[in-house]
């Protein structure tokens, strides 16, 4: 197995709370895993090495919210929204309709070029999702698309009701046949769970159908308004429930004492003008927070981790290390990808070989020079992406 060394590492983040962040540090790459991380001065030979002369680095991002199976442009209704034209989800149906026209290589490519992107600005674990095909057949394809590219596909049949369906009937195809199609397909099952979408009972139904095929749970809460989302995947024990931009204290504390990782998407609140998600509380409360892009064409057109972590730190009173932290290990927290052998969003020996290394000396570079492209070398898997 080729091994490759990282060294005059100026400061590195490692997410293992044994050792958290090293000064002057090297990391080895073997194969796909981490094989020794430690001082630059003791660092074992390896088959190659690259001196990266005193920069900072940081585990890949891990993206743990996307919808990047989809074809087709919302710029329109972005501007729109921009102009002072609500977000209400309702264009979701504009893009179901671009992607069940696409054919399977459109799909493929578009999906391709999205991840491609996010890798190029250090985004090495991406967890996808269906929902832009809403019938059995199209969710089928978009889930086996999906699964050949992504690190994780989870199954959102519940995005929206398909304007061909009657809406009293839809939850049982999604229960039913929708479910029984996809899930060999994938490993997690969401229900967006909002006033004009899935409400407290259908979510609990959609949920429960698919823990009982053995899938993870994750839920889209608390988006537009206060409601149930919360409460809900705190209760079915979901892994993660993603945007509680409306929180109550009682989500708040619920959050906190629970193993549902509480997912940001600060990208998402500022493309819909809805207030910044209230991290602060939830830190403070003590719950875990990961922040993702939500990348989609819709409410949240960004594959930039780093956009994300600015905001958290510039707008939403998070430091640079709850950050960081947030959107690496928090990621790989929320696809339960955190521990052992091949874990993501960490630099220790055994985690997968995903490292990122910035043009900068220091990870508060991220919040102190947004928007400036800081990348400069990724390892994925321990290759070095072009
Ligand atoms: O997470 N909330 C529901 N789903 C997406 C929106 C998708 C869209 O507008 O196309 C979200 O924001």
């Amino acid at each position: 197995m080729k091994s490759t060394l990282v060294t005059g590492i100026g400061e590195l983040t490692t997410n293992d709370p044994g050792l958290r962040r090293l000064h002057r540090a090297a990391v080895v790459l073997e194969g796909e895993r981490v094989a020794w991380v430690g001082d630059a001065a003791t660092a074992p030979m390896a088959d190659a090495a690259v001196d990266v002369a005193g920069r900072a680095a940081l585990p890949g991002w891990v993206d743990s919210h996307t919808h990047l199976l989809f074809a087709g442009d919302r710029t329109a209704e972005f501007e729109a929204r921009m102009a002072g034209a609500a977000y209400t989800a309702g264009g979701i149906l504009a893009t179901v309709e671009a992607t069940r026209k696409a054919t399977d290589a459109e799909l493929r490519a578009n999906l391709a070029a999205h991840l491609a992107e996010a890798a190029r600005q250090g985004t090495t674990c991406v967890e996808t999702k269906t929902g832009y095909g809403l019938t059995v057949a199209d969710e089928l394809r978009c889930a086996r698309i999906a699964r050949d590219l992504a690190d994780e596909v989870t199954f959102l049949g519940a995005h929206t009701v398909p304007p061909e369906t009657d809406p009293r009937c839809y939850v049982d195809t999604v229960c039913g046949d929708m479910l029984a199609a996809v899930a060999g397909h994938v490993g997690w099952a969401d229900v967006f769970c909002e006033v004009g979408a899935f409400d407290e009972e259908q979510s609990r139904r959609v949920l429960r159908a698919a823990a009982a095929r053995g899938l993870g749970l994750r839920v889209h809460g608390n988006q537009l308004g206060h409601g149930p989302g919360v409460r809900l995947a705190v209760r079915l024990g979901a892994a993660s429930v993603d945007h509680c931009t409306h929180l109550t204290e009682e989500d708040v504390a619920a959050l906190a004492g629970s193993d549902t990782v509480a997912t940001l998407l600060p990208a998402c609140d500022l493309s819909t003008r809805q207030p910044l998600a209230p991290a602060r509380r939830l830190l403070d409360a003590g719950a875990v927070v990961a922040l993702a892009t939500n990348a989609n064409p819709g409410s949240s057109y960004t594959t930039s981790m780093a956009f994300c972590v600015a905001t958290a730190v510039l707008q939403m009173g998070m430091s640079i290390t709850e950050a960081v932290w947030a959107a690496t290990a928090g990621g790989a927290r929320a696809l339960r990808r955190d521990t052992g052998e091949g874990a993501v969003g960490t630099i220790r020996v055994g985690a997968r070989a995903d490292l990122q290394v910035l043009d900068a000396p220091s990870v508060t570079h991220l919040a102190y020079r947004p928007g400036v492209p800081l990348t400069w070398a990724v390892w994925r898997r321990g290759r070095l992406l072009g």
